[in-house]
């Protein structure tokens, strides 16, 4: 591991020493295992194979200058992993579980963890998927809810620097009444067509519009959207769009700046107003829009012209990541110092 390029590193799978499982079996949770195995066993019926019982997480651990290593909001990742199950009918993950399994599968990996001031994280999976056969269309009986975990760097290639994004208009990630709001596979399954579409396109992502009225903004591929205009920081409001928990921090840390926040329905027409727009999430952090394309509308809409981030967004990128490597204090009580 000590020759690893910490600063080099990719979005992507590293093989690390182990990961943790725990089967949900006659009605209850089991014992927390130890795994160095890179694959599962499963049952040729299980359900997260035939019907997509499957949600997943994603957050990240990250180093700080005094060495310990910071757990950024678990709690929220436990408590959306617990709607993602109940949303498709699967066994709920109690918080104590969550918590032990994240916390041992950091302590087994730790020298995984990025340095301090590489610009990288420690970044984390949580898996739970129906694992007992069903032929008829039915929740499972058994559960298998299982972490690994990946040092990585930025989700998309240009890190911290404004991308061009394309507004899809041909492919819907999820439906108003749909599962949009939860972490479950099939929303990702749904948008690969178009995510494939924007990258053959030159573009970094594509962003998603409310699917009944094909006029309101949901999302950025697997980031939320926001925007900034004079002093206030927008964000959508839809019910097909997927809670960020990276989001709900901005807004936050936004207010704590002074700058005004605002969660509402944004129309399409709006961007022409926004000083700067950007996309985040856990793995996104806060990439920067330069420019969002609108192929069919023939409008583009920039934010970027020099190649460099917004004021705001990049006071808020740079707050959000001094909080999670503990460079200020944690006000907000989102960072659980680990003692491994
Ligand atoms: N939207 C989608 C569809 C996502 O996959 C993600 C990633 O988790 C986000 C938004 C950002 O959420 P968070 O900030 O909790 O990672
Ligand atoms: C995350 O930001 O954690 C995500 O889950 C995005 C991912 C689907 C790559």
């Amino acid at each position: 591991m000590n020759n690893t390029d910490w600063g080099n590193l990719p979005f992507g799978y590293m093989k690390t020493n182990y990961n943790v499982r725990c089967y949900f079996r006659n009605g209850k949770w089991g014992e927390l295992e130890i795994s160095s195995s890179e694959t599962i066993n499963i049952h040729m019926a299980a359900t997260s194979l035939h019907y997509g019982q499957e949600a997943f997480e994603g957050a990240k651990a990250f180093m700080g200058k005094d060495g310990k290593v910071r757990l950024f909001r678990w709690e929220e990742n436990a408590k959306r992993l617990r709607n993602s199950a109940k949303g498709i009918m699967m066994a709920e993950v109690p918080d104590d579980l969550y918590f032990s399994a994240v916390k041992k599968v950091i302590e087994l990996n730790k020298e995984f963890v990025p340095p301090y001031g590489s610009g990288a994280s420690l970044y984390i999976r949580p898996l739970l998927i129906g694992t007992g056969a069903q032929v008829g269309v039915k929740p499972a009986d058994e559960y298998l809810f299982m972490i690994f975990v990946s040092p990585v760097g930025p989700y998309f290639k240009s890190g911290f620097k404004p991308v061009n994004m394309m507004i899809c208009r041909s492919f819907d990630r999820a439906a108003p009444l749909g599962t949009g709001h939860i972490k479950v596979g099939g929303n990702y399954a749904a948008s690969l067509q178009s995510l494939k579409k924007g990258h053959d396109g030159g573009f970094a992502s594509v962003i998603y519009l409310d699917a009944k009225h094909k006029e309101y903004i949901d999302e950025c591929g697997p980031a939320n959207f926001f925007a900034i205009k004079d002093n206030t920081y927008f964000t959508p409001e839809s019910s097909s769009i997927l809670p960020s928990i990276t989001n709900m921090s901005l807004i936050q840390v936004a207010e704590d700046l002074g700058y005004e926040t605002l969660r509402r329905p944004i129309h399409i027409d709006e961007l022409s107003d926004f000083d700067e727009a950007g996309a985040c999430g856990t793995a996104a952090v806060i990439t920067p829009i330069a420019k969002i394309v609108d192929e069919i509308e023939n409008k583009t809409y920039e934010f970027s012209t020099d190649g460099k981030p917004g004021k705001i967004s990049t006071k808020l990128y740079k707050r959000l990541q001094a909080i999670q490597t503990g460079d200020v204090p944690d006000e907000h009580n989102w960072v659980e110092l680990l003692d491994i």
